[in-house]
This record gives structure tokens, C-alpha cells and sequence, in this order.
């Protein structure tokens, strides 16, 4: 059974040369933990730039897609977990005018910068930011109406109980959205992706990013992550509700979307 926990995917990974960053297999939680400390510190302020170009531009859409799921005419208090720059938080304040988001973010980085874009964007009355971590939200239980984690929870080695801290802090029948990063199924797509994730996308960071090793760790990070059925496994065992999950572009995404159960948490 999946355990939450980074777990050796495709073996073929295990070759991969990551100058900086050890392969996902051969590292501790404890490691995993510090390399994404060390990436999304030094890998700011060329972040959102790198999204846009590797996904043309498909990551807002993604989030975009994330966020009409949520029915949030009745949510009105979002939680943007692993915040990062704040794209997910701006898709809910721009898209959902009367809804309030909190959104937060490990690094301190991350979110000097989020603060800089929502300023630009006039929308710091409608997004709070803070630093914190996942694994210990500073908030109290049913407080948030619904609450979604945008390419942040495969970072995040105990993702199971990123998912109960998650649940914790919204209403009993609020939903949870997890926007994740993916493999495609089909063996035809899935090869040339491979290409792209480990040769093309290094080669564009070299060009665009502060860190380029750090985009190694990315499609590392990808094929550890665990298959859509069992992921949605992990969020039943996290005692989430009606789970299911929508591919986007083949497989290359997935959102996952449960609820907290109405009573008995
Ligand atoms: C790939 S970025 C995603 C950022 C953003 N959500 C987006 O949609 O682009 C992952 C983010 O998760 C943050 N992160 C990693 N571990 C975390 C933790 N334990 N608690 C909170 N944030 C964390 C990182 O600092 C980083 O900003």
C-alpha cells in the first residue's frame, strides 16, 4: 500500500546524474526535506517564468480548472497551501470576488515575492500571506471553507499528513483540491515526456533559472510521485470523502478533489 512517503516510481530514474541534488530513491525524508528547502529558496525569481515556458502556460490553466471545481460561491475562506508565488491564491481572489484567501508558504523567499505580485495586483485586501509549514498549519480546526495545494504536496514527503493537516483546519463537507504534476499512462506519450522532463526542461533552466540542478530534481520529483489511484488511496486513508480525480493533458496533470466528512472528524 502507497504510504505516503517518496517511493521508487520508475526505476529508470535512478540513473539520473542531478549535479546538486541526490536521486529521490537514494534520499532520506530528512533529505528530500532539506532539497526543497534549498531549491525554492534560490529558484524565486525566475520560478514563474520557468512555469510558464515548460507548461506553455498550461499551469494557469490548471489552476484555473482547480479552482471552478471549488464551488466557492458558498466557500467564502480559501487556504492556499505551499503558496510559493502566489499563483493559486490570485486565481481565487480574481475569479471568486467575494471570497477571502490565506495562502502560505515555507519560504520566506516564496512569499516576499508573492506579497510583491498581489501588491502589483491591488488584491492584499483579499489575500493574506504567512510563513508556515504544512505539516503544522497555524490554524484552527474548521476554520477554512475549502483549501487546495497547487504542485506543492509531491515536495512534501509525509503527504498524508499534509492531507490530515489539510482536512483539519476546513468544515466538515469542505473540499480539499490537489493540483499535482503527473506521468502519462499511454507508453507513447509517456517516453517523449520523459525526454522533455529530463533533457529539454534542464536545458531550458540552464537558460532561465538561478538554479538549473534544481529542474532535475522536478522530473525526479514527477516520476516518484504516486499513480492517480493511488493517490486518491492515500487521501481515503487520510479520512477524506468521495475522492476522484480529472487527468489534464494526458496525464501530465491531475487535480484530485475530496471532502471532509460532514460529522465524525
Ligand atoms: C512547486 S512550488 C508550487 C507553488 C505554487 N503553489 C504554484 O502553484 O506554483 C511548491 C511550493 O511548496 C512550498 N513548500 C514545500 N514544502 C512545504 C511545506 N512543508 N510547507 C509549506 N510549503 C512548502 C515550497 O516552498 C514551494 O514554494
Amino acid at each position: 500500500m502507497e504510504t505516503g512517503k517518496t517511493t521508487a516510481r520508475n526505476s529508470h530514474y535512478t540513473g539520473i546524474h542531478m549535479k546538486k541534488y541526490k536521486p529521490l530513491v537514494q534520499a532520506t525524508e530528512a533529505e528530500h526535506a532539506a532539497m526543497v528547502r534549498d531549491i525554492f529558496s534560490t529558484i524565486t525569481s525566475g520560478y514563474d517564468v520557468m512555469n510558464r515556458l515548460v507548461s506553455i502556460r498550461r499551469d494557469v490553466a490548471w489552476r484555473r480548472f482547480a479552482i471552478k471545481k471549488i464551488s466557492l460561491s458558498r466557500k467564502k475562506l480559501f487556504l492556499d497551501v505551499g503558496t510559493g508565488t502566489g499563483d493559486l491564491a490570485i486565481e481565487v481572489a480574481v475569479h471568486h470576488p467575494h471570497a477571502c484567501v490565506v495562502a502560505f508558504d515555507l519560504s520566506g523567499k516564496m512569499i516576499d515575492f508573492a506579497r510583491k505580485k498581489i501588491e502589483k495586483r491591488r488584491l492584499s485586501g483579499k489575500i493574506q500571506l504567512a510563513r508556515a509549514d504544512a505539516l503544522a498549519i497555524p490554524f484552527r480546526s474548521n476554520t477554512f471553507d475549502a483549501a487546495g495545494i497547487a504542485f506543492g504536496i509531491r515536495n512534501i514527503p509525509d503527504r498524508i499528513a499534509v492531507l490530515k493537516e489539510m482536512m483539519r483546519v476546513i468544515v466538515p463537507g469542505g473540499e480539499i483540491a490537489v493540483l499535482e504534476m503527473g506521468l502519462p499512462e499511454a507508453p507513447l506519450l509517456r517516453r517523449p515526456y520523459l525526454v522533455y522532463l529530463n533533457r529539454v526542461i534542464p536545458l531550458v533552466a540552464s537558460l532561465f533559472s538561478q538554479n538549473p540542478d534544481a529542474y532535475y530534481y522536478l522530473g525526479d520529483s514527477i516520476a516518484n510521485f504516486p499513480r492517480p489511484k493511488d493517490f486518491l488511496e492515500l487521501m481515503s486513508d487520510a479520512g477524506l470523502e468521495n475522492g476522484r480525480f480529472y487527468p489534464l493533458f494526458q496525464g501530465i496533470a491531475h487535480l484530485f478533489m475530496a471532502c471532509k466528512p460532514k460529522r465524525g472528524i
